[in-house]
C-alpha cells in the first residue's frame, strides 16, 4: 500500500524491536520488516535491547542496506534483553510516550510469551498500536503453532544428540540430556522424538516420580538387550534438576548415567530455511496488519497458515504437553 492511500490511521513511521532470549531467524524477521516496510512508504526504527533500550531511548533509523547480509546470521543485530521494568505499568507508559516523541506511530516487537504480555499491556494501557511477531527457540506462544528459532534449535540439539549418541553407545551408557524450553516441553518433544529417545522427561511431575519411571524405563530397555540409552529432559523451572535426577538414579536404584546439558548452544547459529522463511513471511505480515490498521495481535501459524492472532487470545496462557506425542514417543522407543 502507497504512503497516499493509506488509511489516516495507519502509520507512517515504525518501530521494530527484539525482546526475551535471541533465537535464529530474528534477522530474517528483522530484515524482513525493515524491508516490507520501507517497499510500502514507511519510515521503519530499529529499538536496541529490547524494552530497555526503548525506556533509553535507544532509537534508529534503519535502511534497505542496513539489513543486508543478515537473513543467514543468528542471534539479533537489534540485541535483547529480559526488562523487569516494563512489569511496571508506568514504565509501559514511558515507552509509549518515548515511541510518540520520536514520532514513531506503531511498534513491532520479535519474542515470546514475555514480550508479548508487555506489547499487550503496552498497546492496551497507553492506546499504541503494536504487533508481535515470535521469536523464540520454545515454540512456547499460545494459540501459534511455531516460533522462529525453535526448527534450528531442534536442529542444534538433535546434532548434539548424535554425537552423544556415539559415546554413550561405546559405553554402553544412558545419558540424560537436557533440552531448553523452560516450563514448556516443545523442544524435548521434537528432539526427543526425531532423536530416538528411549524417553522424554517433561515438567509437571516430582522429583520422586520422574526418578521411579525412569528406573522403569531404564531396566525394561535394559532387559530387551539395549544397552546404552538416550534421555531427553526438559529443563523445566528448577535449575540443576537432570543433575539432580541422576544422582538419584544412582542412589537410589543404582542406575549410573551421565549428564549433557545443551543450554545456551541452542540458541545460536545459522538459522535453518524453515527459520528464515517463516520469519520472512510473517515479517511481510506484520507490516500488513499494521498498514490495515490493525494491531494488538501477533502473527502466527494457525494450522500450518500465517495466521493474525489476537494478544488477548494467546497472552497469560499456556500450551500444555501433547500426551499423544508422549505416548507416540514411548511406542517408538520399544
Ligand atoms: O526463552 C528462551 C530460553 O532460551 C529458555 O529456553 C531458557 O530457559 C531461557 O531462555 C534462558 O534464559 P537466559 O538466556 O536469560 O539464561
Amino acid at each position: 500500500m502507497k504512503p497516499n492511500n493509506r488509511k489516516k490511521s495507519t502509520p507512517c513511521r515504525i518501530a521494530v524491536l527484539c525482546s526475551g532470549g535471541d533465537a535464529p531467524g530474528m534477522n530474517a524477521a528483522i530484515r524482513s520488516v525493515v524491508r516490507a516496510g520501507i517497499c510500502s512508504g514507511l519510515e521503519v526504527f530499529g529499538i536496541f535491547k529490547g524494552y530497555t533500550g526503548l525506556l533509553e531511548g535507544h532509537i534508529e533509523q534503519l535502511h534497505l542496506r542496513s539489513v543486508a547480509n543478515i537473513i543467514q546470521r543468528g542471534g539479533t543485530i537489534l540485541k535483547t534483553d529480559r526488562c523487569k521494568a516494563f512489569f511496571q505499568k508506568s514504565s509501559r507508559a514511558e515507552a509509549a510516550n518515548i515511541l510518540r516523541r520520536n514520532g514513531i506511530d506503531a511498534l513491532i516487537t520479535i519474542g515470546g510469551e514475555g514480550t508479548y504480555a508487555g506489547a499487550h499491556l503496552m498497546g492496551r494501557e497507553n492506546g499504541f498500536p503494536v504487533v508481535g511477531l515470535p521469536g523464540t527457540i520454545d515454540n512456547d506462544v499460545f494459540g501459534s503453532e511455531y516460533t522462529i528459532g525453535f526448527d534450528t534449535a531442534v536442529n542444534t540439539a538433535l546434532e548434539a544428540i548424535d554425537k552423544i549418541r556415539d559415546t554413550a553407545s561405546s559405553h554402553d551408557r544412558v545419558f540424560l540430556v537436557e533440552v531448553m524450553g523452560r516450563v514448556c516441553a516443545e523442544i524435548a518433544l521434537r528432539v526427543g522424538i526425531s532423536g530416538g529417545a528411549e524417553t522424554i522427561v517433561v515438567p509437571g511431575k516430582t522429583h520422586t516420580q520422574i526418578v521411579a519411571d525412569l528406573s522403569r524405563t531404564v531396566k525394561r530397555s535394559m532387559g530387551a538387550g539395549k544397552l546404552s540409552s538416550i534421555i531427553v529432559v526438559a529443563e523445566g523451572d528448577h535449575p540443576e534438576s537432570t543433575t539432580r535426577i541422576a544422582s538419584e538414579l544412582k542412589k537410589r536404584h543404582g542406575i549410573e548415567s551421565r549428564v549433557a546439558i545443551l543450554g545456551h548452544l541452542q540458541r545460536g547459529g545459522v538459522p535453518t530455511a524453515q527459520d528464515r522463511y517463516m520469519a520472512s513471511l510473517m515479517g511481510v505480515e506484520a507490516v500488513n496488519a499494521l498498514l490495515e490498521g490493525k494491531h494488538d495481535l501477533s502473527i502466527g501459524v494457525v494450522d500450518g497458515a500465517i495466521a493474525r492472532i489476537p494478544f488477548s487470545r494467546s497472552v497469560g496462557k499456556h500450551k500444555t504437553v501433547d500426551k499423544k506425542l508422549l505416548k507416540l514417543a514411548s511406542v517408538l522407543a520399544t
